[in-house]
């Protein structure tokens, strides 16, 4: 295949050389965005009289006919020796329309085509991602409203620390997604900026109009700075991070998933068509969905670190390192994708082992807290209460004895102040009903929580 640059050359490239500089084989994934780009450019220099109106009609024809080629399913078609996905394109349409197809490279370059075709690929994905998250935060909030009223442990250094519902830990979820929600949709008024027009560093020129090619792409604003605008990728260093951000909390709760499925916790029972089996145990059901996201996080990261350090020593303004900057994107793309959609379907089919749940709470020590708090509202201060309860606990241990076996005189015994009522106070429903300050774990609270949880997303649709 013939060179986008071969006039300066008096020997043909080295074929090792040749496939190590291609990156056909994974930039033939922003073909679709590479046609868009290049039909609005050539109309663009239509407008602007640089090339004639027959020029024009012929280029954006034949760049119509690859479109629907590619869109028909034969963009399978894409393999040979192109440099690049640009080389690929414009060979293609030479074949079409004959030289004429060499015009439509005036007043541009393959670095601000490059930086335009990310930009248009990722301004899609980061709104696909969005909406995988909506319907993460959907699953979510459906489970908790289901299982409104399930009391389960709550816990610190994994070990049991307060009984909670087990809605209000769901919705701790659903906010995390939503933190990682607004960071996408932040970061898509920096991806959404026309970099076309910037040519190889320096802008062009011809007389060309950007802001027309900005309006018939779907472009909110034009960039500044030609060097800037071919060798920035703080677009998508932005865009990994957040995705490393939410790969997290992904594989915190793909942790917590496991750790509930498990025969010890027991709390949860992930559906079979989310989970495989074993070749040799045959009673194994494993996490398997869940094991792959929190595995795949590290691969997410990797990308992040990956691109930040191609990046990092880079002088003004294009360089070739970075092509390198598109399988860690197109892979995060598509890990996210994918953990997102599976992590809803878990949660949306999981069935939630009430009793499990609930019996876990009971002689754990878990409403000590709650005996602390009593004494303090009958005056104590809270540091003499959480000694005097330690005692207590102690005690318990001592005789085999869970808080709530003990009778009032056991606990009189301990304090005068305590009284009948006390008895009441130990168990986990009385605890959970206490935590009824904003953002706490009531049933009163979670529910309020959960009705504004859902004024939000349906705000968002
Ligand atoms: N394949 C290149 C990339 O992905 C496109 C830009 C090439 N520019 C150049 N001057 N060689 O970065």
């Amino acid at each position: 295949m013939e060179k986008l640059w071969g006039g300066r050359f008096k020997k043909t490239i080295n074929k090792e050389m040749e496939e190590f500089v291609s990156s056909l084989s994974f930039d033939k994934r922003l073909i679709k965005y590479d046609l868009l780009g290049s039909i609005a450019h050539a109309q663009m220099l239509g407008k602007c009289k640089i090339i004639s109106k027959e020029e024009t009609d012929k280029i954006v024809e034949g760049l119509k006919q690859i479109l629907k080629e590619v869109q028909e399913g034969k963009e399978k078609i894409i393999t040979g020796e192109a440099e690049d996905i640009h080389s690929w394109i414009e060979n293609k349409l030479k074949g079409k329309i004959g030289t004429i197809a060499g015009k439509l490279h005036i007043a541009r370059s393959r670095n601000d085509q490059i930086a335009l075709d990310e930009r248009l690929y990722l301004k899609e994905e980061v709104l696909i991602i969005q909406d995988l998250m909506k319907n993460l935060q959907k699953s979510l909030l459906l489970s908790a409203q289901k299982n409104l009223g399930i009391i389960m442990p709550g816990y610190t250094h994994l070990q049991h620390a307060q009984p909670i519902l087990f809605s209000h830990h769901l919705m701790a979820y659903f906010y995390m997604f939503g933190r990682d929600k607004g960071r996408m949709q932040d970061l898509f008024k920096r991806i959404d900026v026309l970099p076309l027009g910037s040519a190889a560093l320096a802008g062009t020129s011809f007389p060309i109009d950007r802001e027309f090619v900005a309006s018939q792409l779907g472009f909110s604003r034009i960039s500044e700075n030609s060097l800037d605008a071919v060798s920035d990728r703080d677009f998508i260093l932005e865009f990994l991070s957040t995705s490393a951000i939410l790969m997290m909390h992904l594989s915190r709760l793909s942790e917590e998933i496991i750790l509930w499925s498990s025969k010890e916790f027991n709390f949860i029972e992930l559906d079979d068509s989310f989970c495989t089996g074993s070749s040799i145990m045959p009673q194994k059901k494993n996490p398997d969905a869940a094991e792959l996201i929190r595995g795949k996080t590290g691969r997410v990261y990797g990308n992040l670190i990956n691109l930040l350090t191609t990046m990092k020593a880079l002088p003004l303004a294009y360089n070739h390192d970075m092509q390198e900057d598109k399988e860690p994107l197109f892979d995060t793309v598509s890990t996210l994708e994918r953990s997102l959609f599976l992590m809803s379907k878990m949660i949306e089919t999981m069935q939630v082992n009430k009793e499990k749940m609930e019996t876990s709470t009971k002689g754990d020590f878990s409403t000590a807290t709650e005996l602390a708090d009593y004494l303090v509202k009958k005056g104590l201060s809270f540091r003499e209460a959480h000694k005097l309860i330690g005692k207590i606990v102690l005690y318990c241990l001592e005789n085999k004895k869970y808080l709530e076996d003990l009778t009032l005189s056991e606990l009189k015994s301990f304090h005068k102040s305590f009284d009948k009522k006390t008895l009441e106070v130990l168990k986990p429903q009385s605890a959970v009903e206490a935590k009824d300050s904003f953002g706490g774990t009531s049933l009163n609270r979670v529910s309020e929580s959960i009705q504004k949880a859902k004024k939000i997303l349906k705000q968002e649709y």
